[in-house]
C-alpha cells in the first residue's frame, strides 16, 4: 500500500469511527447509514496491510434496499484501504446491466467484479475472461462453508472464479395488513383464497396485485404460478429440464389460465413499472399485495416498515413447501494490475466474511449463503425463508429461479422471457398458441 493510501484509509476510519454510537453495538441495527456502515466495515475489516488498489464492481442493486446493502459493501473494500469505483446499472432485474458489461468485456475494460449468477457464470468463464480466485478460497475453506449445490456453481473446471453472497426466496407474497384489516381481505394460502382476498380488495377499491409490466417480472409470477399449480415435479419437468410434454400438457394449461385470471387485479399503469415501485404501492397502501421475490424485503425495511406491522410475508399460494431460489453472485474478471488483483482478493474474502453475510443480509432481504451463521438478528421472514431451504433441499422442492438467471442459459431465458410477456400482455392469444412459443423459446439455443 502506497503511504498516502494507508494514511487515507487511517482517516477515513478515524474520521468514521469517531462519529460510531458510544455503548452502542454497531451491529445491533440493520438499517445503517453510509457513515455508520464505515465505522462498522472499519471495525470489522480495518485491519491488516495490504497493497490498495481500485475495484469497480458492477451491479443493478440501485433501489433503496439494494443500496443500502451495496454500501454494505463499499464500505468493507474502504476500510481495507481500496478505491470503490461504483459501476451501478439500474433496471429491469439486471438486464440493462448485462448489455452494458457485454460491452466493456469485449473493448477489453472489465470491472473487477460483475454480478452475474447461475449458468451465466460458466458461459463467461468459458469466454476465458475470468478469473482464479481459489488461493482465497482453499486458505478459508470455502468447500465446507458452502452448499455443495453451490460452491459447484462457483467453480470452473475446479477453480472459484465467483463468490457468493446470498440466497433469495422468490416465491413470497407480500401483504399490507393494514389494508387487508380494513377491506377483510384474508391472507391467501392457495390460489382460490388468493382470487377470494383479491376480489374483496377490487371491490373495495383497493388495486389488488402491485405488478411491474416487465419481461422479467412477467416471468417471475409465471414462475411462481408454476410452482403453485404444477408443484415442484412439475416445475423442475417443464421449466428447468423443459421436458415437452410436461411444457405442453394439461398442468401447463392451467398454469397459463391461472396466470392469465389474475391480470384483471392488477392496474393499468403497470406496464413498464419498476418492481420496487410496485413494492412501494403496498408500502403506501394503494395496492393490498405484490408476488416478488424477497429483495422486495429489503425496501419495505428501507421505508421504515416493519415485518407483521407495515408488511406480512407469506409464501406464494399453494407454494409454501416449495422454495425458488435466487443466489447472487460476484463473478470475478481477469484484472491487469497486482494492486487491483489484490484489491479484488479482499473483495472476495470480505464477501464469504460472517460480518459481511450478516450485515450484507440484514439488508438485502435474503439469508446468508454461507452456512452455519447466527439468525438472531433476522427477522420472521428471514427464519422461516433459512428453515424451507434446508427442507426444502431435503423434499426436492428447491428449485431454480428461471426468471433470474439460476436455470437456463441467458438465450433461453430471453426468450422465455419474451413468449410469457406476449401473452400477459395480449388480449386474444390462445393458451394452445402459447404453449406454442413457450415450447420453441425453451428449445431455442
Ligand atoms: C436479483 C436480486 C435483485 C432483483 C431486483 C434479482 O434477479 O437476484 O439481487 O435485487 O433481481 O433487481
Amino acid at each position: 500500500m502506497k503511504p498516502t493510501q494507508a494514511l487515507e484509509r487511517q482517516h477515513a476510519c478515524d474520521r468514521q469511527g469517531s462519529r460510531a454510537p458510544i455503548g452502542r453495538p454497531l451491529k445491533a441495527s440493520p438499517h445503517k447509514s453510509a457513515a455508520l456502515l464505515l465505522a462498522w466495515a472499519c471495525l470489522q475489516f480495518g485491519a491488516g496491510p495490504g497493497l490498495a488498489g481500485e475495484i469497480e464492481v458492477l451491479h443493478w442493486w440501485t433501489s433503496g434496499g439494494e443500496a443500502r446493502a451495496a454500501q454494505a459493501l463499499k464500505a468493507s473494500m474502504q476500510a481495507k484501504g481500496h478505491s470503490w469505483k461504483d459501476f451501478a446499472v439500474a433496471g429491469s432485474g439486471g438486464d440493462s446491466a448485462i448489455t452494458v458489461l457485454k460491452s466493456r468485456v469485449v473493448s477489453g475494460n472489465a470491472p473487477a467484479a460483475a454480478q452475474i449468477k447461475g449458468p451465466s457464470l460458466q458461459a463467461w468463464a468459458n469466454e476465458g475472461v475470468l478469473a482464479s480466485i481459489n488461493d482465497v478460497a482453499k486458505a478459508e475453506r470455502w468447500d465446507e462453508l458452502l452448499p455443495k449445490v453451490v460452491s459447484e456453481q462457483m467453480k470452473y473446471r475446479g477453480d472459484y472464479i465467483a463468490v457468493p453472497v446470498n440466497v433469495h426466496r422468490v416465491n413470497w407474497l407480500w401483504v399490507n395488513p393494514v389494508v387487508f384489516a380494513r377491506t377483510g381481505a384474508k391472507v391467501p394460502s392457495n390460489w382460490d383464497e388468493f382470487f377470494a382476498a383479491a376480489e374483496t380488495l377490487k371491490k373495495a377499491g383497493v388495486i389488488a396485485l402491485a405488478h411491474g409490466g416487465q419481461s422479467w417480472q412477467d416471468l417471475t409470477l409465471f414462475e411462481t404460478v408454476a410452482l403453485g399449480v404444477g408443484g415442484p415435479e412439475f416445475y423442475q419437468q417443464a421449466l428447468v429440464q423443459r421436458d415437452l410434454e410436461a411444457l405442453s400438457g394439461p398442468t401447463m394449461e392451467k398454469v397459463l389460465s391461472t396466470y392469465k385470471r389474475i391480470k384483471p387485479y392488477t392496474d393499468k399503469n403497470a406496464p413498464g413499472r419498476d418492481w420496487n415501485l410496485a413494492t412501494a404501492m403496498v408500502i403506501r397502501g394503494e395496492a393490498g399485495m405484490q408476488l416478488m421475490g424477497d429483495w422486495a424485503k429489503g425496501e419495505f425495511l428501507a421505508a421504515g416498515s416493519l415485518p407483521g406491522k407495515g408488511f406480512i410475508c407469506a409464501p406464494a399460494p399453494s407454494t409454501s413447501k416449495a422454495f425458488i431460489f435466487v443466489i447472487d453472485s460476484f463473478a470475478m474478471f481477469k484484472l491487469k494490475t497486482a494492486a487491483n488483483t489484490a484489491a479484488q482478493k479482499d473483495l472476495a474474502s470480505a464477501v464469504m466474511s460472517p460480518e459481511f453475510q450478516e450485515v450484507f443480509n440484514l439488508n438485502k432481504g435474503s439469508i446468508p449463503v454461507r452456512m452455519g451463521m447466527k439468525m438472531d438478528k433476522f427477522d420472521d421472514c428471514a427464519k422461516a425463508s433459512a428453515q424451507e431451504f434446508t427442507a426444502a433441499a431435503k423434499s426436492a422442492s428447491l428449485l431454480p429461479s428461471v426468471a433470474n438467471g439460476m436455470a437456463v442459459t441467458s438465450p433461453i431465458e430471453w426468450a422465455l422471457k419474451d413468449a410469457v410477456s406476449q401473452f400477459w400482455n395480449s388480449d386474444k392469444m390462445s393458451s394452445a398458441e402459447a404453449i406454442k412459443r413457450i415450447v420453441a423459446a425453451a428449445k431455442s439455443r
